[in-house]
């Protein structure tokens, strides 16, 4: 009895305390062959070499063969100048034993530049440059290459050789391991690989990953010059600027459902993009190593991580020398490709990198609005009574979503008939209060010869197969499932077609999509994942294709969306696993976090770094999936979300409800007032992704970008821009008294336009008011932002509201802002301009408004309602408003001598009009 006891508790505690990850299951870099091969490689005496007897170069193209002269094997390198200042290296066996995988669907547009030239060759080096005066040096041996904008070498490829690329082999018989694969090696340099145990199984807690091709991987350094700052290469549970790597595993690339993720470190998560960029006050860059297999990354640098005694020791020792990151890529199986984007700013980088993966499309309006998730709403009752929550509480929402329970079993486009039998009124319901219904859809289909999905998926043979060619059998959500192979196709359109309104019953065009465990979690699998010997479409093993996976599962929803619509109307497409280009698809979430202040802390560089690399409409489940937030918790949660580009809470189905009325009369008020600041910017936030579509510039970015020489805000997270006019430092500490807040910029003057006070660039302020209601948000000198202040029950109903135009003067007294809107929903902004965008400018007291877009012509009703400028010295006389007509009207105004505040009354011009306003 007292065992049984003792066993209990033990057991209890578990339960209580086992809140972190279960690191067992996950491989570390020692644990899996190829890293450990690829991390301890020490090329000792450089072994590759380029054939320049080889060497052609043809408009912008260089090729040349390259010899592994450890073992002869041959290799084929070409080097691109692509348009708009990119460079590609591309590597790949010349003729390997059979094609060796290189990713597709990723890359959109990498057309060649012609505007090149040979600056120099000799034996041993040949020099490219391209239209802008920069350059690329190419070495023969050893084999690097050098990248220059104008002198500055800012990244070399191979310079420390630790390029190993494993070419396919046969694999040999026992007996002839060591003589067969040495037998072209000089005696005294034997490839070191080649003794390695696991090159052809290898096995992880109870698994076996058996390796038809053996060991296949590839890797390089690759070097940023001058640099003391990288960024990117999510997903990781880690800060904004990433960390040198020598006392921990490599960041991991390795699409996984991570249980309980733990923070700081650098574990693989869901998604995996493999971008990494550089910044240094003179030059932003970035470096697409495009490769869809497992990958590691190394980070190393000669300034990082120094105790105090070798920095000075340094400082006495080699002061002039000169920063570097040095990082050390590597791929399970594949070929290097690399893509460089030589900006030399970031918004350069961000449209180079748009070009070649692809910008996030114009997300509809409703998108970027409230969302209100749970795992799960429980029946269709309580999803009328959440609806009502919000209606009674004067919470504005645009979106209820429902996770898996609300289906037949587990059998997704099915519902439970008798939590939902009547999902069209459900449907019918929402839409008359304006908003808008998610449900998930997994890629995991329940075996079950009854399911439709199954049976046709099974009838077809679009099932992905396991390495003895039967249909790949693992355990989610549904019990036994399979998985649709979505590199095919013919796969993705059939997927496309069960989105119709015929196919899924109980939907409308106003019910989306979540995408959720497409890494894919196999809860029985490998590291919960897939088997990487599992087979796609002509037996392309999965450990090829593993991180591209879950986008193309996602694109294939998407396409579902356009096809239900006709490609009328603009899906919205939420998803957990990400790759490179996985922007051009939808959103993005953070995944499993916790209520607890750390997860709120990382929800910013999570999703700065997704920016950064593309992912743009990035958010965290507010309040934290696992454990119960409290109200500080929650409240404060909301207000960093607002300001964060998807705006989503969650929760996990043993939490307890949290909709924003359970915390008590003051939560739900600040709540209301978190939620009201999101709306009342929603055609600001709208502006920014339209941009973004247009010109790759993310919503949500670091300082750094908008002060790029500001070298002390390169590592900050927890204070960052909403384009360029909003910075927010969200409070992000429990039982905050006080937060310092950073104003960068000399010559630059912050706002805060609800204290009216303002803060000079070039300081930092304590603030040591801080109440539960203070969200430090500051709007910078020199910008206009607009505004839609009435509170309204979702966006629908916001489209003819009124704008106020919010003017906060620099130091030389002019502003500039732009406004884009359109339908909200629809694609009639690219089919048939019907969209606005004009540009608000003031400059000698004269405020104008002008058409960015002759050809745009919406229709709308909008009109302009107060103009408020700040950080006016002088008391005006009047105020004329001038109009489309050249009339001229007197306009009513007040002045406030103490906070230079002028408040300009009722302009009532229609806001896609010509006008301007002159103080006098
Ligand atoms: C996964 C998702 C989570 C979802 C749950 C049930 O854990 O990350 O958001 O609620 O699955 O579908």
């Amino acid at each position: 009895m007292r065992l049984i006891f003792g066993t209990i508790l033990v057991l209890s505690c578990l339960v209580l305390y086992t809140q972190s990850v279960d690191r067992s299951k996950f491989k570390t870099c020692a644990q899996s062959g190829f890293c450990k091969r690829q991390r301890d490689h020490n090329p000792g005496l450089p072994a590759y070499k380029a054939n320049f007897d080889t060497l052609k170069v043809e408009n912008g193209h260089l090729s040349c063969e390259v010899v592994n002269t450890n073992n002869s094997v041959l290799f084929k390198l070409d080097l691109y100048l692509l348009k708009d200042n990119r460079f590609r290296f591309k590597l790949n066996e010349l003729q390997p034993l059979h094609p060796r995988y290189e990713v597709e669907g990723v890359v959109i547009d990498s057309l060649v530049e012609e505007k090149f030239q040979v600056v120099r060759k000799d034996s041993n080096q040949i020099e490219l440059k391209n239209g802008l005066n920069n350059r690329v040096v190419l070495y023969a041996y050893p084999l690097k290459a050098e990248f220059y904008i104008g002198d500055f070498l800012v990244t070399s490829f191979n310079s420390k050789n630790l390029l190993k690329f494993e070419h396919l082999r046969t694999k040999p018989s026992n007996n002839d391991v060591k003589q067969e694969e040495n037998a072209e090696a000089p005696a005294d340099q034997k490839p070191k690989d080649d003794e390695e145990p696991d090159m052809w199984e290898e096995g992880f807690n109870g698994h076996t990953d058996t390796k038809p091709n053996g060991p296949e991987s590839v890797g390089m350094d690759i070097n940023f010059h001058d640099f003391e700052h990288v960024y990117g290469i999510p997903q990781h549970a880690d800060k904004l600027a990433l960390r040198t790597t020598g006392s921990t595993d490599p960041y991991r690339l390795y699409n996984l459902d991570v249980f309980e993720f733990e923070t700081y470190n650098p574990m693989a998560l869901y998604g995996s993009i493999p971008y990494m960029l550089a910044h240094n006050k003179k030059f932003t860059i970035g470096v697409l190593w495009l490769n869809a297999a497992e990958t590691w990354v190394d980070i190393k640098s000669n300034k990082a991580d120094k105790s105090i005694f070798s920095k000075v020791a340094d400082f006495i020792s080699k002061s002039n020398e000169i920063p570097q990151v040095d990082t050390h890529w590597f791929s399970e199986s594949g070929i290097i490709d690399v893509y460089l984007m030589l900006g030399p700013k970031a918004t350069d980088v961000f449209r180079q990198y748009g070009q070649l993966t692809g910008n996030t499309p114009l997300p509809p309006l409703f998108s970027i609005a409230y969302h209100q998730c749970r795992w799960n709403y429980n029946d269709e009752d309580d999803v009328k009574n959440v609806n009502a929550g919000f209606e009674e509480h004067q919470i504005p929402m645009d979106v209820m979503w429902l996770d898996i329970e609300h289906t037949n079993d587990k059998r997704y486009f099915t519902w439970d008939s008798h939590k939902f039998p009547n999902p069209d009124k459900m449907m019918e319901n929402l839409s008359s209060f304006g908003r808008k219904l998610v449900t998930i859809v997994d890629p995991h289909i329940k075996s079950d010869p009854n399911y439709h999905v199954y049976s046709e998926a099974k009838e077809k043979n679009f099932f992905v197969k396991d390495k003895t060619g039967n249909n790949y059998d693992g355990w989610c959500w549904p019990g036994s499932s399979a998985w649709p192979d979505f590199l095919n196709e013919d796969v993705k359109n059939w997927w496309a077609s069960k989105f119709t309104l015929e196919n899924y019953k109980g939907t409308t065009l106003d019910t989306f999509t979540w995408n959720d465990m497409n890494e894919p979690s196999v809860f029985n699998g490998p590291e919960l994942t897939f088997q990487k010997d599992a087979l796609h479409l002509n037996g392309i093993e999965h450990r090829n294709v593993h991180n591209i996976y879950g986008q193309n599962f996602h694109k294939a929803t998407f396409r579902g969306h356009l096809l239900r619509s006709n490609g009328e109307r603009r899906p919205f497409v939420l998803t957990r696993s990400t790759f490179a280009g996985s922007q051009r698809y939808g959103a993005v979430w953070t995944g499993d976090n916790t209520a607890e202040w750390e997860h709120l802390k990382l929800s910013i560089p999570m999703c700065l770094t997704f920016s950064l690399t593309g992912m743009s409409f990035c958010g965290s489940d507010v309040g934290g999936f696992f454990k119960n937030p409290d109200a500080e918790l929650m409240i404060r949660w909301y207000q960093a979300a607002a300001y964060q580009p998807f705006f989503r809470s969650h929760a996990h189905i043993d939490t307890k409800r949290r909709e924003p009325w359970v915390f008590g009369d003051e939560a739900i008020n600040l709540i209301r007032d978190a939620v009201h600041s999101r709306y009342a910017l929603i055609y600001y936030w709208y502006t920014l992704f339209y941009q973004n579509e247009k010109f790759g510039k993310p919503p949500m970015l670091p300082l750094w970008v908008e002060f790029p020489e500001e070298t002390d805000l390169y590592d900050m997270d927890d204070q960052h821009m909403v384009g360029s006019a909003i910075m927010i430092k969200p409070i992000i500490t429990q039982g905050a008294t006080s937060v310092d807040v950073k104003f960068p910029g000399k010559n630059e003057v912050w706002y805060d336009v609800k204290s009216l006070r303002t803060y000079e660039g070039g300081s930092t302020t304590t603030f040591s008011d801080i109440t539960l209601s203070t969200v430090p948000v500051f709007q910078r000198g020199g910008t206009i932002v607009p505004y839609k202040f009435r509170l309204r029950r979702s966006t629908t109903q916001m489209a003819d509201d009124p704008f106020t135009l919010t003017v906060c003067l620099d130091t030389q007294n002019s502003a500039t802002g732009q406004l884009y809107f359109d339908d909200g929903f629809s694609y009639n902004y690219n089919k048939t301009n019907e969209f606005v965008y004009r540009e608000f400018s003031i400059s000698n007291n004269k405020l104008v408004s002008r058409n960015l877009s002759p050809e745009s012509q919406l229709k709308t009703f909008a009109w302009l309602e107060r103009v408020i400028i700040y950080g006016v010295k002088t008391q005006p006389k009047s105020i004329t408003l001038e109009n489309s007509e050249k009339q001229s009207t007197q306009l009513q105004f007040s002045y406030d001598s103490n906070s230079n505040v002028l408040l300009i009354r009722k302009p009532g011009v229609k806001i896609n009009t010509d006008w301007s306003i002159l103080i006098s």
